[in-house]
């Protein structure tokens, strides 16, 4: 058997976990609104159409911020149309996604379900075919306390209170054609400023999010996020990354190893903030919003198939497997390790579409295969990440060299006398030997080995078959003077968990 090392100590921080790094988002796309949270008619809906069994599952996940309504939505949306009594409201041509928006939930029923699900909300305005004057309206609707036009028409509309919502993104994907109102970075960089001073001046404990590159792959990046931070850098508080990953051509070993494209993906936007405050002489550091982020590729083929101008029709709607679990994994140790930079992210997203969480309409909700390591993550991974000193043995597949079989952070959560270490074992064929030293824990006994394996890669969770790919527990072995030994199974994602003894 193969053996990797792993030293930790509870002096070498990385950085405290900001919570908000197991966000998600639901997008007006598809069946994540219709059919997935609201569904008046379903047996399971509450009073305000939400879905029980859906607010159930996603209290399972903890998910501290929720970005909402888009993505590609947002980008033609008039808020407007989702206020104020529901038969007044507007059917409308939804043009990112070619369906029909029936506007019957909007901003104040996202609100409703927020606080229904123990979350926050990540707000995005319209910068693509709106602006500056929208956006303020949007935020005084939203957060102003009263007396005003806008916050007294939401007073009207049954919510005395301010929704407070702190954070905000500015527009969404600004760079990508395929985008209503499409912008150069120049374009963008100016419009995004002005819309933030005016957001800031409207309420000042906001937090704003300024669009970085749809992915690293777009041409324009690099150059996009250093002109959209030249123009914004003392005006927002983030810049955000999207990303998605697949294996269209079926190279596990491969596509394991994608975190490494996320891993540099951060690195370079870190750079690219850190150059541009030299650059200004700034004594301000803007932090990373990795507010999309998953797998997606396997709907792209059905979703081709469908017809133009329905209400929620079945969009994106990727059946995960089981080596799709494992990169999951992979990609939230990759964020934690950044945890000093990314103060924000969002699984995209989180019902229905390219989601954790399935449901069908008047049917059941479940749990897809990467439900589990993004609820392991946010559940137990609260606390400080630690530098670990890691030594594994390599592989080099078709696009990396050097990829260490063993991926692997831990997070020391010092309030509850716990460290939990994360670790996915990358190899196809081995099963790995672990060695940890952890003397600065001399203290501490292993409670707990949660691990997610199976024969088949391709193995999924389906509404008749929910439970095929789920966690199970392992042996827990004693820690020897500080020492751990100990086994992770080919092909699995680990969840190593102790606790100071008394
Ligand atoms: O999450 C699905 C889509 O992916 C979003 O609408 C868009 O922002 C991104 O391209």
């Amino acid at each position: 058997m193969q053996k990797a090392t792993m030293v930790l100590d509870q002096a070498f921080k990385i950085g405290e976990v900001d919570s908000r790094i197991y966000g998600s988002f639901i997008e007006h796309l598809g069946r994540a609104v219709y059919g997935g949270i609201y569904e008046p008619d379903h047996p399971q809906a509450n009073e305000m159409g939400f879905r029980k069994d859906v607010i159930e599952l996603v209290k399972e996940l903890k998910v501290p911020i929720i970005r909402y309504p888009g993505g590609n939505f947002v980008s033609g949306y008039n808020w407007e149309d989702g206020v104020g009594p529901k038969e007044n409201r507007p059917r409308r041509l939804e043009l990112a996604w070619r369906t029909i928006e029936t506007n019957e939930f909007g901003t104040n029923e996202f609100m409703d379900w927020i606080q229904a699900v123990d979350s926050e909300a990540m707000m995005a305005v319209n910068l693509g075919t709106r602006g500056i004057d929208e956006a303020r309206n949007l935020l005084e609707y939203c957060n102003h306390p009263g007396g005003t036009y806008w916050s007294d028409l939401r007073k009207k509309h049954g919510y005395e209170k301010p929704h407070n919502i702190k954070v905000w993104c500015l527009g969404n994907e600004m760079d990508g054609p395929w985008q209503i109102g499409h912008k150069t970075a120049e374009e963008y960089g100016r419009l995004a400023c002005e819309t933030a001073k005016v957001m800031k001046w409207t309420d000042p404990s906001i937090e704003l999010v300024a669009c970085g590159s749809s992915s690293s792959a777009m041409a324009t990046f690099a150059e996009w996020e250093a002109t959209v931070l030249e123009h914004t850098y003392d005006h927002v508080d983030y810049i955000s990354l999207h990303t998605y990953y697949g294996n269209r051509d079926n190279d596990i070993a491969n596509y394991l190893a994608r975190s490494m494209d996320m891993d540099a993906f951060i690195k370079s936007v870190i750079s690219i903030c850190d150059y541009i405050k030299a650059k200004r002489r700034s004594k301000k550091t803007i932090n990373l919003s990795f507010d999309e982020w998953n797998v997606w590729y396997h709907s792209n083929e059905s979703d081709r198939k469908l017809e133009p101008w329905t209400i929620a029709p079945p969009q994106l709607e990727d059946v995960y497997n089981f080596e799709d679990a494992l990169l999951v994994g992979s990609l939230l140790i990759s964020l934690l390790k950044h945890a000093d930079r990314v103060k924000m992210a969002c699984l995209a997203q989180l019902v229905n579409v390219i989601a954790p969480i399935m449901t069908e309409n008047g049917g059941p909700a479940w749990r897809q295969t990467i439900f589990y390591p993004y609820m392991h993550a946010s559940v137990f991974g609260r606390g400080t990440v630690l530098h670990s000193i890691v030594d594994s043995p390599k592989y080099d597949s078709k696009d990396f060299t050097d990829i260490p079989y063993l991926d692997t952070t831990a997070v020391f959560n010092e309030e509850a006398d716990e460290l939990t270490i994360f670790a996915v074992n990358r190899d196809l064929e081995n099963d790995l030997l672990l060695e940890c030293d952890l003397r600065s824990f001399a203290d501490y006994q292993m409670i707990e080995h949660i691990a997610l394996t199976n024969d088949d890669m391709k193995a999924t969770n389906t509404v008749k078959q929910q439970l095929n790919v789920i966690p199970h527990n392992q042996d827990v072995v004693p820690l020897d003077q500080g020492r751990l030994t100990t086994s992770l199974s080919k092909l699995s994602w680990n969840v190593l968990r102790f606790k100071k003894q008394n």
